[in-house]
C-alpha cells in the first residue's frame, strides 16, 4: 500500500485548516449550507477562479485554489458535479476516487453536501471505498521510493449529516475493500512468488475469518479423476492444487451459491507456446481465482447471511518434456473426453473439472465462474465489459443489474447448439478449441458441457481484470474486478 491514508467521518461544521473540498454544480455554486459555512466571499472567489481557470463544474472535473483569500485553509478544492442530467447517474465510488486523487499528504475535509444530489449513508460509504481504492499501489518489490507516487500520510475527513449511520454501513464496505485489495495483490504478485501451492496458502489464510478451507493436492485430484486439470499441470514442476473455501453464514439447510475461478498462475501456452512479446502479462491468468478469494474474504468479513462455496483451480501451464501435447486426449472427472488441439486453451480444461466437482459435491443454487479465458473477448468488448455467458436468464439479468449498480459491467454473449457443434472432435467427445471464429463463445460452450441443469454463468474477464487502464479508483494493471459485482449480487438476492 501507499503511504498511510485514513478516513474519518465527522458531522458538518466549520473547517479551519488543511485542505477543504467542496462540490459545485454547473452554475459553480455549492449548496446553500456549504455557502453559509465558507461565506459569500469564498463563493465569489470560486466563481472568479472558475472563470480564470475555465472550470465549468462538469462532473469529474476539479479546480484547486491555493491559499484562498479570506479562508484559513491551505487549499480550497472545488469538484464539479455537473447539471441535472449528470446527477441522475452519479457514481459515488468513482467520486471517492476523484476526491482522494486530489488529496496530498495533509488533512483534507470534504463537505459531502452535493448540489442536487442526495448522499445517504450508503453513498458516503461508497465514496470512502472509492477514496481508499484510489490509494492502492503495489510497491512491495520496489526498493526505492517512487518519486511520482502519492506522498505523505493523508487524513481524509468526510463531513456528513449523520456520522454514526455512515460508520455502521462502512463496516461492510471495509470488508469489500480488503477483498478487492487482496484480489489486486494476488494478480500483481509475480509468478515466481505465487505458484499453485503459495496461492493455495493465501486461500487457506481465510480460515482466520471463519472460512472453512480444504486443499486438494495432486493425489486427491487423481483419485477424483480430474484428468483435464492435471493434464494442464503436468508440464510444470510446481504441482496443481484446488482450494475449496466455504462460508456458512446462512441457514444450515440452505443450498449454497458457488463461485469458481480460473487460477493459471502462469500461462506460457504450453507446447503451443505464446509469442514472447507481452508474455509477462500471463502472470495475471489467475485473476478469476483471485476474485473468488477476494470475494470470500469480503463476504466472511462482513458476515454475509448466505452459504457460499468458492473453488479455484490452481495450475501452471508450462512447456516441458512431460508437458501435454496437441493430439492428447484427456478424461475429465465427468467421464467425458477432450482432445487437446491447442495447449494454450488450458483455462477451460481446468474449469471443466472444477465446475463438475462443485456441482456434483455441493448441488449449488447457482454457479458463477470467472476466468481470463480468451483473447477474443478483448476483441469483442475491449476492456469495458466482461463477457457474460449463461444458461439462465434470471441469473444473467441479476448480474447485469449488479454490473450497472457497481460499474463492473457485463455484456451477455451467445452460447448454444451452433457453438457447441464447433467443438465436436473426430477422436474424442469434444476438442478444446473451436477454430478462429467466435472464440469466446466456443470456450463457453465447452464449459457448458460440464454444467448439468444448475443455473450457471461464465464471466470472461480477460479484458477487465488484468492489464487494466488507470481509472479514478485504480492505478492500473490489477483492477480487482468482480469482487464488488458479486458481493452486490449476493447481497441483493441471496442473503436472508
Ligand atoms: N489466458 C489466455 C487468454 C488471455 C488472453 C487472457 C489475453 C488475458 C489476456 C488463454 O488461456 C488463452 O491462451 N486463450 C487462447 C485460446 C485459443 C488458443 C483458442 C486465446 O485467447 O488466444
Ligand atoms: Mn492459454
Ligand atoms: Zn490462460
Amino acid at each position: 500500500m501507499a503511504d498511510s491514508f485514513k478516513i474519518d467521518f465527522q458531522p458538518h461544521g466549520k473547517v479551519e485548516s488543511g485542505d477543504l473540498i467542496v462540490f459545485v454544480g454547473d452554475n459553480l455554486k455549492p449548496t446553500p449550507a456549504v455557502a453559509k459555512q465558507i461565506g459569500s466571499k469564498a463563493v465569489d472567489l470560486i466563481a472568479k477562479a472558475a472563470a480564470a481557470e475555465t472550470f465549468k463544474g462538469k462532473p469529474k472535473s476539479a479546480m484547486t485554489i491555493v491559499l484562498p483569500n479570506g479562508l484559513s485553509v491551505d487549499r480550497l478544492i472545488v469538484i464539479g458535479v455537473g447539471g441535472e442530467k449528470d446527477r441522475a447517474d452519479a457514481d459515488f465510488v468513482q467520486l471517492g476516487g476523484l476526491i482522494s486523487g486530489k488529496t496530498n499528504g495533509r488533512t483534507a475535509t470534504a463537505m459531502l453536501d452535493l448540489p442536487g444530489i442526495d448522499v445517504p449513508p450508503e453513498a458516503v460509504a461508497d465514496i470512502a471505498l472509492g477514496a481508499q481504492l484510489r490509494r492502492y499501489s503495489f510497491d512491495r518489490y520496489k526498493t526505492k521510493k517512487d518519486e511520482n507516487g502519492q506522498k505523505g500520510a493523508t487524513r481524509l475527513v468526510l463531513s456528513v449529516a449523520d456520522p454514526a449511520a455512515v460508520k455502521k454501513v462502512y463496516k461492510a464496505h471495509e470488508g469489500v475493500l480488503q477483498g478487492i485489495t487482496l484480489a489486486r495483490d494476488l494478480v500483481n504478485e509475480p509468478p515466481n512468488v505465487l505458484g499453485p501451492q503459495e496461492f493455495a496458502a493465501r486461500a487457506q489464510a481465510l480460515t482466520k475469518l471463519g472460512v472453512e478451507v480444504e486443499i486438494l493436492d495432486e493425489k486427491a485430484m487423481k483419485k477424483l479423476g480430474m484428468g483435464a486439470l492435471l493434464g494442464v499441470a503436468q508440464g510444470s514442476v510446481r504441482g496443481a492444487r484446488v482450494a475449496i473455501m466455504r462460508w456458512n453464514g446462512g441457514k444450515a439447510t440452505d443450498k449454497p451459491v458457488a463461485f469458481i475461478g480460473k487460477g493459471v498462475v502462469f500461462d506460457t501456452g504450453g507446447i503451443s507456446i505464446k509469442p514472447a512479446a507481452g508474455m509477462e502479462d500471463m502472470k495475471g491468468d489467475m485473476a478469476g481465482a483471485a476474485c473468488v478469494v477476494g470475494l470470500m474474504h469480503a463476504l466472511a468479513s462482513r458476515k454475509a447471511k448466505a452459504n457460499v462455496v468458492g473453488a479455484i483451480g490452481l495450475v501452471e501451464n508450462m512447456p516441458d518434456g512431460n508437458a501435454q501435447r496437441p493430439g492428447d486426449i484427456v478424461t475429465t472427472m465427468s467421464g467425458q473426453t477432450i482432445e487437446i488441439i491447442n495447449t494454450d486453451a488450458e483455462g477451460r480444461l481446468v474449469l471443466a473439472d472444477v465446475l463438475w466437482y462443485v456441482q456434483d459435491r455441493f448441488k449449488p443454487k447457482f454457479m458463477i465462474d470467472l476466468a481470463t479465458l480468451t483473447g477474443a473477448i478483448l476483441v469483442a468488448l475491449a476492456q469495458e465489459y466482461a463477457g457474460l455467458f449463461s444458461n439462465s436468464d434470471e441469473l444473467a439479468e441479476r448480474l447485469t443489474a449488479a454490473g450497472k449498480a457497481t460499474g463492473e459491467r457485463v455484456w451477455r454473449m451467445p452460447i448454444g447448439p451452433e457453438f457447441d457443434k464447433m467443438i465436436e472432435s473426430k477422436f474424442a467427445d469434444m476438442k478444446n478449441t473451436g477454430g478462429r471464429f467466435g472464440g469466446s463463445s466456443t470456450a463457453a460452450a465447452l464449459l457448458q458441457r460440464f454444467v448439468n441443469d444448475v443455473p450457471w454463468a461464465h464471466l470472461d474477464i480477460a479484458g477487465t481484470a488484468m492489464g487494466s487502464p488507470q481509472t479514478e479508483i485504480s492505478r492500473g494493471w490489477a483492477s480487482g474486478w468482480g469482487v464488488r459485482l458479486l458481493d452486490r449480487l449476493v447481497r441483493d438476492h441471496y442473503e436472508a
